[in-house]
């Protein structure tokens, strides 16, 4: 007797036309997800670089606008996408940005420009994914963190706090739903070859990467390989956890 062909799962990135975000999605979508890419569409050259990135998936992949520091843009997004797809069964939230500056010279807008993408984007989105995973008893939200909500770093205020929230988010709502099928985990890259470290000045940047145990920056595909065993169906048991993946740059226990 042959057997239904199962449904795929549906993830949904955010920032998933990033530097991080893009190879996510192609992870996910190897993996055998329904991805959907969730970015700002104002940047017309970035949406289409990425459609001509993806165009080998056959489908596999989808671009929706969206602006994570939006309430009720991303409430009405996941009311659709449920609708349309039948559910969201998993949740990355790889949307961030910087805004480096020492604190004697960081203005207010700098501050609340960085909170409201990298610690409210992942409040909104999982506030209205995980009515739905919890009623399913089934979701996977992987958030992406940083080794500087860790540590902490020069200039970075803003970031390192918004990344440290991060992680505790993740652990409270991880108590929250882990009777319901839902798992809910950050993973912590390090500095990775992305047009955000690229940003960053060449002299300190230099130091940095001579500060990296294995020598050289991470890949995107080194943090989508972790994002995607978080996401696994059989990844059950693993719940409220920081997996850094930052190359040794820091060790701890
Ligand atoms: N540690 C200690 N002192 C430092 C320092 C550091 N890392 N960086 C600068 N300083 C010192 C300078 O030597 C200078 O000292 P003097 O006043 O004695 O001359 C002083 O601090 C300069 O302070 P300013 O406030 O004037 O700093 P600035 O405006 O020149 O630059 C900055 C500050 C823009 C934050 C710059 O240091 C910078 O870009 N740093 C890199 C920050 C960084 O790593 N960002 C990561 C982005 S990538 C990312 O975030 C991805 C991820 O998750 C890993």
């Amino acid at each position: 007797m042959s057997q239904a062909t199962p449904h795929p799962r549906v993830a949904l990135v955010t920032g998933g036309i990033g530097g991080l975000g893009t190879e996510i999605c192609r992870q996910l979508a190897q993996a055998g997800r329904r991805v959907i890419a969730l970015d700002l569409a104002s940047r017309e050259d970035r949406v289409a670089t990425f459609k001509d990135d993806i165009a080998g998936f056959d489908g596999a992949i989808a671009f929706e606008p969206a602006d994570v520091s939006d309430f009720d843009g991303c409430q009405q997004l996941v009311a659709r996408l449920e609708q349309q797809h039948g559910s969201v069964d998993i949740l990355v939230n790889a949307a961030g940005i910087t805004r480096d500056a020492s604190l004697r010279k960081m203005t207010q807008q700098q501050w609340q420009e960085l909170m409201r993408v990298n610690l409210d984007g992942v409040f909104n989105m999982c506030r209205h994914v995980v009515e739905g995973m919890t009623v399913r008893g089934f979701g996977r939200i992987v958030n992406i963190s940083s080794v500087n909500g860790q540590t902490g770093q020069f200039g970075q205020t803003n970031y390192s706090a918004a990344k440290a929230g991060v992680h505790g988010f993740s652990m409270a709502l991880a108590r929250e739903t882990a009777r319901k099928g839902v798992t809910v985990n950050t993973v912590s890259p390090g500095y990775c070859d992305t047009p955000m470290v690229a940003a960053v000045p060449d002299e300190i940047r230099a130091q940095i990467i001579a500060g990296i145990p294995v020598g050289r920056l991470g890949s995107p595909a080194d943090i989508a390989r972790a994002v995607a065993f978080l996401a696994a169906d059989d990844a059950g048991y693993l719940t409220g956890v920081n997996l850094p993946v930052n190359g040794g740059y820091f060790m701890s226990f």
